[in-house]
């Protein structure tokens, strides 16, 4: 997925060998921004860290200057490959642990579960992760994606558009909405002892009684899809299997408590978010990791729309309709 959004076409063989060697090669966290990491409180926002990293990964970048085609490639392959070892260390000193290496023997979803974890998954669970990496990898004219171009547009480097873009992509209108949706399943409260049909009547009621409030429901809704989003029915077939896999049915039954309540009071659907946030609640992620990684898959979105940018710039500079005072005073 990631060759073909920077190379517009898919791979051969050869290629994909090639590339792949090319990403193994770069998984392993750089020391200095193991340092920088390491500096900030654990407390600190998984988003904040992420961005700092990016940050960090283009000042000590060998390239940093340079914006040609070729120098902005390996800079987002070195940021697509490198992203995923901050993402797993930063979840894992948080509770207290160490680093895990990379292994070049496994897959990019593979070793990205491994280093998070430190074990390796069955192959079920790394499908689905692989599936959510794919969805979120990139979505058109977004609101990051769209801060990532407007930074490219003047002139600025490959880094800074991409440290702008995740400032972006963390707010709960966009993709702190997978994060918002745990945060809602947890204050329905999840109920391991609970069967479908009672957590779905306890989510349906919570549903009522947020939208009777005017709450606004994370993880529903999106600007662009209003009757509904073309990616949620991939991401929650993988969500199921992720929920047999682990026997977890009361949370399908909040799923389906909410989106059904959602549905007969505003008739608005769910959006990517909604299922990506409790796969990787099973899968064992912490709440706050769930943006960056989102973050790890959409670099290459990101790279590919801001090296389109590049090749026929043009400064993106919105014009604003003054309705203020038409004329002030001195006193
Ligand atoms: N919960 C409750 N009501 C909602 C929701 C929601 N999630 N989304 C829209 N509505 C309602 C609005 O209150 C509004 O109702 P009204 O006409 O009675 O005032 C109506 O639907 C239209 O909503 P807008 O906010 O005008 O729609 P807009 O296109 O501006 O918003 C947005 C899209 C920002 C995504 C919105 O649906 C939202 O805030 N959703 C929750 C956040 C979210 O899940 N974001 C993830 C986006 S997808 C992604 O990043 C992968």
């Amino acid at each position: 997925m990631a060759y073909l959004l920077w190379n517009g076409e898919l791979p051969t063989k050869e290629q994909l060998a090639e590339f792949a060697a090319r990403e193994r090669a770069g998984r392993a966290l750089d020391p200095v921004v193991k340092q920088v990491i390491d500096a900030l409180p654990v407390t600190s926002h998984p988003m904040d860290v992420c961005r700092t990293a990016a940050s960090v990964m283009g000042a000590r970048h060998p390239l940093a200057e340079d914006s040609s085609r070729e120098a902005n490639m390996a800079k987002a392959v070195d940021l697509f490959a490198a992203m995923p070892a901050v993402v797993a260390y930063d979840q894992r000193r948080r509770h207290g642990q160490e680093l895990v290496e990379p292994r070049d023997d496994l897959g990019y979803s593979a070793n990205f579960l491994w280093m998070a974890f430190g074990e390796e998954q069955v192959p079920e669970v790394v499908e689905a992760f692989n599936v959510s990496m794919i969805l979120y990898a990139e979505h058109s004219f977004n609101a990051s994606t769209f801060t990532a171009r407007v930074i490219t547009s003047t002139l600025s480097d490959l880094h800074s558009a991409v440290t702008g873009a995740i400032g972006a992509l963390k707010g709960p209108l966009h993709g702190g909405a997978n994060e918002a949706v745990m945060h809602t399943f947890d204050e329905i409260g999840i109920r391991q002892e609970e069967s479908l049909e009672e957590a779905a009547a306890r989510a349906k009621a919570w549903m009522e009684d947020a939208l009777a409030k005017k709450k606004k429901v994370m993880g529903f809704g999106h600007r662009v899809y209003k009757h509904g989003d073309s990616r949620v029915p991939t991401m929650k077939a993988a969500l199921d299997k992720m929920i047999a896999h682990y026997g977890r049915p009361e949370l399908l039954g909040l799923y389906n408590g909410l989106e059904t309540a959602m549905d007969e009071a505003k008739a608005i659907k769910p959006n990517l978010d909604y299922p990506a946030g409790p796969t990787y609640h099973l899968m064992g992620f912490d709440t706050p990791t769930f943006t960056p990684l989102f973050v790890a898959s959409r670099i290459t979105g990101w790279t590919a729309h801001i090296m389109e940018q590049l090749d026929s710039n043009s400064l993106i500079r919105p014009l604003s309709e003054y309705n203020g005072v038409e004329e002030r005073h001195l006193p």
